[in-house]
């Protein structure tokens, strides 16, 4: 099993912390209030019947297993009292060897604080200090302006443009952005 970034992380103004069994009730309210900034870019959440409880547990559930096994990390972007989603950002295998993937989303009323800059900023340091893991991707729609300023910000590389209907659902062409090298 592959070492994966600490448990939690301190924001001062956010907490960043490993998802939990008891977080689906949040993550779907936080979502479900968001979606119409949502939908046009994630595709868990192209639909409101797709944001329920239910289907944020089955999520959670996959990802307690998908970290038992040291393939993934997601994390629930908290208030500081950790009382209130906020957002969610995750650090997957599912890229190859030796690299991670960081995904991530905010909450409406969360936007324009620095808040995922901030948290990606410290995952992929981690993530670089993780055992055999020489590169974080961080891979977006071509059309999505907000979430490539975000690598962008971070000194990420745009390595390529590949086609993809799959997850790039607005433009079909997904951005792969790369950092090799600690942030700070
Ligand atoms: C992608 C997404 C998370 C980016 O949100 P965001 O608010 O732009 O990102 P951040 O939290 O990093 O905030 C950046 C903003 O805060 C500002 N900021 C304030 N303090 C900052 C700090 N300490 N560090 C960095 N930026 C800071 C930045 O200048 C920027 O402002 P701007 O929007 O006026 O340019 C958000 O748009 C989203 O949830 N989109 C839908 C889901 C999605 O697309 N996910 C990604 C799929 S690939």
């Amino acid at each position: 099993m592959r070492p994966l970034p600490p448990e939690r992380f301190d924001l001062g103004d956010a907490l960043l912390r490993w998802v939990r069994p008891d977080d689906a009730a949040a993550m779907a309210t936080a979502a479900r209030a968001s979606f119409e900034r949502l939908r046009h870019w994630m595709v868990w959440a192209t639909s409101l019947d797709l944001l329920t409880e239910e289907t944020m547990a089955r999520f959670v559930a996959d990802t307690l297993a998908d970290r038992e096994r040291g393939a993934s990390a997601n994390y629930a972007l908290r208030t500081p009292d950790d009382t209130i989603t906020l957002g969610g950002i995750g650090v997957h295998e599912r890229v190859g060897p030796g690299a991670l993937e960081i995904g991530y989303w905010l909450a409406d009323g969360a936007t324009g604080r620095g808040l995922i800059t901030r948290a990606a900023a410290l995952l992929t340091d981690a993530a670089l200090e993780c055992e055999g893991v020489d590169r974080v991707l961080i891979k977006c729609d071509e059309a999505n302006e907000r979430s490539a300023a975000v690598p962008r910000r971070l000194g990420f590389r745009l390595d390529g443009l590949v086609d993809d209907d799959r997850f790039a659902i607005q433009s079909g062409r997904l951005m792969i952005w790369v950092r090799d090298e600690p942030i700070r």
